[in-house]
């Protein structure tokens, strides 16, 4: 057998990613909780509970985990409803705990990247009206100067939103995601507000911390016409890439919002990112379809041969993370895989799965990409939004009646690969064995 590797470079981050809604527990004053006591918005009725019960301690754990396993960083967020309950009222005690967890990341050595907003907000602020209210941009800042402040000392790598595109689509699109609004025209408008919200965190972040670098951490669907000369096909793909895919990035990078049905001039986004933040699971195949209005006239379906995780939803496509890399690398800023992973309960694809992408990210390495590092989704298995606990993402899998966790084999290969800083044929050879072949042709 070949001996041979795929290095990447000194000092590269390698950790996972998480989110305070989905392994907190107890989270009971946020718009996600609001939502799941209403029927029929989650799976099964499942409900976030305890979650991993980091709030209860068990993020100690779940570092070591993270620190046995050789990553060297780790993404995490903070819940708003925790650091400001009410409108009017601090709670010092929560911006402690978040503190305590922090010094906890950095006594086992793991760099951490702080999302300020991921998918959940206060109940209070929704009741305020949420994004449609024209003062959330300043209530948010107030947020984040706060957290900002309490935990600077920590903290010099900062992701203002998690996936603002899917927060709009599902939220107030399709309505499938708090708030649970069908409403274009006020897509669009929000939208808007988290443009410009992120471009005051990002203000605000840089003169209480100059040093720090800040970014979004962006969704990018991967998106190719089911035929590749339609008309029709071409244009619900370039529907779906100018909003999906581009409809919060352009802004920052033109100052301009330039939709067929919205535009906008928003010159204080421009040049706010220090780095691009991209989450990558998959690719679709597109076909227009009139019935799809909502989505852009797409119905987005994976090729027959594709290799499907659970339930369907994500096809290992390795190809569509190298379009989504090249993407990224449009906007001439450093590049941090801020998600990418596969919901696998049995662990029969997520080796490959994992393999597979990083080829792809190493690849674009060595073209030059400045990529800085990369956060597996996740660590352990956690409770994934509308879908509740029907979908397992972890490296770690997790018993909620027990919180007992269970390492797959996955588990394994990453601390391999982030202890090697790279992929080795031997790695190939043990977790992946019907890879080999492609990953180190002879
Ligand atoms: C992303 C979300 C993350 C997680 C993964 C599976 O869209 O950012 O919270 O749910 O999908």
């Amino acid at each position: 057998m070949i001996e041979a590797s795929y290095h990447f470079p000194r000092g590269f981050l390698w950790g996972c990613a998480t989110a305070s809604h989905q392994v907190e527990g107890n989270n009971t004053n946020n718009t996600w909780y609001w939502w799941e006591q209403q029927p029929g918005k989650i799976l099964n009725g499942d409900q976030s509970g305890l979650a991993c019960d980091w709030w209860g301690g068990r993020w100690r754990e779940d570092f070591d985990r993270a620190a046995s396993g050789n990553q060297n960083a780790h993404r995490m967020s903070i819940e708003w409803s925790r650091i400001q309950p009410t409108p009017d009222r601090w709670d010092e005690d929560a911006l402690d705990y978040y503190r305590e967890m922090l010094q906890g990341l950095y006594e086992r050595k793991l760099t951490p990247l702080i999302t300020l907003h991921h998918f959940s907000e206060p109940i209070w602020f929704l009741e305020n009206g949420g994004w449609e209210n024209d003062q959330a941009v300043d209530i948010f800042a107030k947020y984040v100067r706060k957290v900002v402040e309490a935990i600077k000392e920590y903290v010099n790598l900062w992701v203002t939103f998690n996936e603002p595109n899917l927060y709009v689509a599902l939220g107030y699109v399709q309505g499938i995601w708090p708030p649970g609004k069908t409403d274009l025209k006020s897509a669009f408008q929000v939208a808007r507000r988290l443009i410009l919200a992120h471009a005051q965190a990002y203000q605000i972040i840089h003169s209480l911390q100059p040093e720090a670098r800040v970014g979004l951490a962006h969704h990018f669907l991967a998106l190719q016409p089911a035929v590749s000369w339609s008309p029709l096909d071409r244009l619900a793909t370039s529907l779906l890439q100018t909003t999906l895919n581009e409809m919060i990035t352009n802004p920052l990078k033109s100052g301009k919002m330039n939709l067929i049905l919205y535009q906008s001039r928003i010159p204080q986004a421009k040049g706010t990112q220090d780095f691009l933040g991209l989450n990558y699971y998959t690719r679709s195949t597109v076909a227009f379809d009139l019935r799809k209005a909502d989505e852009m006239f797409a119905r987005r379906f994976f090729p027959e041969n594709a290799e499907l995780s659970d339930a369907g939803h994500i096809a290992n496509d390795p190809l569509g993370f190298a379009e989504a890399l090249r993407w990224a690398n449009s906007f001439n800023l450093p590049i941090i895989i801020t998600e990418n992973g596969v919901n696998d309960i049995e662990d029969r694809l997520r080796p490959r799965y994992i393999l597979q992408h990083l080829h792809q990210l190493w690849r674009a390495v060595n073209f030059n990409f400045p990529i800085k590092g990369y956060f597996h989704w996740s660590l352990v298995d956690n409770f994934e939004w509308e879908r509740g606990w029907t979908q397992r993402f972890g490296l770690w899998a997790l018993d909620l009646k027990t919180q007992q966790r269970t390492r797959r084999p996955s588990a394994n290969l990453y601390a391999d690969i982030c202890r090697e800083n790279g992929i080795t044929s031997a790695m190939v050879e043990k977790y992946a064995p019907s890879l080999f072949d492609q990953l180190f042709p002879a």
